[in-house]
């Protein structure tokens, strides 16, 4: 709770120095878009109808900036009601700010130098910038996930090429059907147990990898259930692409894209947990930048934007917007430490026109548009300045900072993971009358 305090203190003089306002955003509002399911707030003198607890200021922020706020700031209380983890619950905090006539590098210099200044105040620690950056693509491709933890080595490598034709039927048939095959080098781990091989077995499928193949390479052998299905030229290609040596174990994973990078990049963290990797005092940031602007939900058959719709595409990409919208980049970037997204943020769109181009491609078409975000759009029409800018997970941060595992553990009077308070027992039952005042009625409680 202290550092916390020092935290917020250092947060507020440096953004006051800089030029930001603070200023408080309503509660009690329209449901926004970040992806999240939203917390509902019945309406007493507007019967059957509803607030949403704001996911994040996001709207607001850009209506100031359009209203010639240059610079807004806020530590502000978000709720969204999503399966909770470690490093989520359902009120949390952030530092949330934008800013006017500013780029991607703009918001990135005024957003290293407040992180300078927490932990200089927090940890009298001197953290050195620029933060590295580096794209999505490549944090997928080396790292398999967009949250790149760099304290460590043991780096993915695709190796789908030398395993296309393979006796392995698994490997070939993965790569004929667009999938990919990677694999990670555990140096030096040879000795593993059948216990921890199953045991990372089982880890893998957690992230639903349909198995988990292993070389060990031996002095003169390849050890492993797999080993006899490479030829000669197969496994030379994989022992210069691999670095393999003996001594060391290699790991495979082969499915889809989506599977093979996050069960293999969670397994690439699993691996330096129990092998001890990671130094306990080190903060390693990372910018992840040039993210998709949109993914597409398969259950759901639409595409979906992979930030929120108000991040602005790439200039040079819009025109693919309407051709091959997965292919478009987008302005966002996020700021990872030791693995988690701390932050994130983007330039937003600032013309109508790309706005509902880009609401289109997400199936919002126009009636629908002004229904949800006329004011937004409205806003737009009547000139806004190129604007965009970041919001920090101050929770997340403190719990970095603390050495923590959860970020309950930096927050005054958390929820557990069943989203209650143990304190005060909520949430409660309403009483008949308050029910009845809201006109509600409750039709069946499950469990
Ligand atoms: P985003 O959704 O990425 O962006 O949220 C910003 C940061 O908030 C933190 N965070 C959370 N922390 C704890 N519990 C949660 N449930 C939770 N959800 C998110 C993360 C995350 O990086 N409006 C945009 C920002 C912008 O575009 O400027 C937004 O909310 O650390
Ligand atoms: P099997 O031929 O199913 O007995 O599998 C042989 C080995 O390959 C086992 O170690 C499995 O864990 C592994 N394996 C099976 N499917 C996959 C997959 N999709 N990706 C990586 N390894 C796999």
């Amino acid at each position: 709770m202290l550092a916390r305090h020092k935290a917020t203190m250092a947060i507020r003089n440096y953004l006051d120095n800089k030029g930001f306002v603070d200023i408080e955003t309503p509660f009690l509002t329209k449901s926004t878009p970040e992806g999240a399911r939203d917390y509902l707030v019945p309406s007493r003198v507007n019967p059957g109808q509803f607030y949403a607890l704001p996911q994040s200021p996001q709207l607001f922020k850009q209506l100031l900036m359009i209203a010639g706020f240059d610079r807004y700031y806020q530590i502000v209380k978000c709720f969204r009601d999503e399966d909770l983890r470690a490093d989520r619950q359902p009120e949390f905090t952030q530092i949330d700010m934008e800013l006017s006539f500013i780029n991607e590098q703009g918001v990135m210099e005024i957003a290293e130098g407040m992180i300078v200044a927490i932990f200089k105040k927090v940890l009298d620690l001197d953290l050195v910038t620029p933060f590295p950056k580096i794209t999505y693509d490549e944090a997928m491709s080396r790292f398999g996930l967009d949250r790149p933890d760099l304290r460590f080595g043991l780096e993915l490598c695709e190796v789908s090429d030398i395993v296309k034709d393979a006796g392995f039927k698994v490997f070939a048939n993965v790569v004929k059907n667009g999938g990919l095959v990677k694999a990670i080098n555990a140096k030096g781990c040879s000795n593993f147990t059948r216990k921890q091989i199953d045991e990372l077995t089982e880890f893998a499928s957690v992230y639903k990898a349909k198995g988990l193949a292993w070389i060990k390479i031996k002095e003169n052998e390849w050890q492993s259930p797999i080993a006899k299905f490479f030829t000669d030229k197969e496994k030379d290609a994989l022992r210069t692409r691999l670095d393999l040596e003996p001594g060391d174990i290699v790991f495979f994973v082969a499915d889809q894209p989506k599977i093979t990078n996050e069960a293999l990049g969670q397994l690439r963290n699993e691996l330096a947990r129990r092998l001890g990797l990671i130094l306990d005092n080190s903060f390693e940031f990372t910018w992840v930048t040039h993210f998709p602007l949109l993914d597409y939900d398969e259950t759901e058959k639409r595409y979906q934007a992979l930030h929120h719709p108000f991040t602005a595409p790439l200039e040079e990409d819009i025109e693919k917007l309407s051709s091959d919208p997965l292919a478009v980049k987008s302005r966002a970037y996020d700021l990872v430490l030791n693995g988690i997204e701390i932050g994130g943020g983007s330039i937003r769109i600032h013309s109508t026109e790309l706005q509902e181009k880009v609401l289109n491609c997400l199936g919002i078409d126009k009636t629908q548009a002004s229904e949800k975000f006329g004011f937004l759009l409205n806003a737009l029409d009547s000139g806004a300045p190129p604007h965009g800018g970041i919001a920090f997970g101050l929770d997340r941060l403190m719990m970095l900072l603390c050495h923590e595992d959860s970020i309950r553990n930096v927050i005054a009077f958390p929820k557990t993971q069943k989203a209650t308070c143990l304190l005060t027992e909520a949430p409660s039952q309403a009483s008949t009358a308050q029910l009845q005042e809201l006109a509600i009625k409750i039709s069946k409680i499950e469990g």
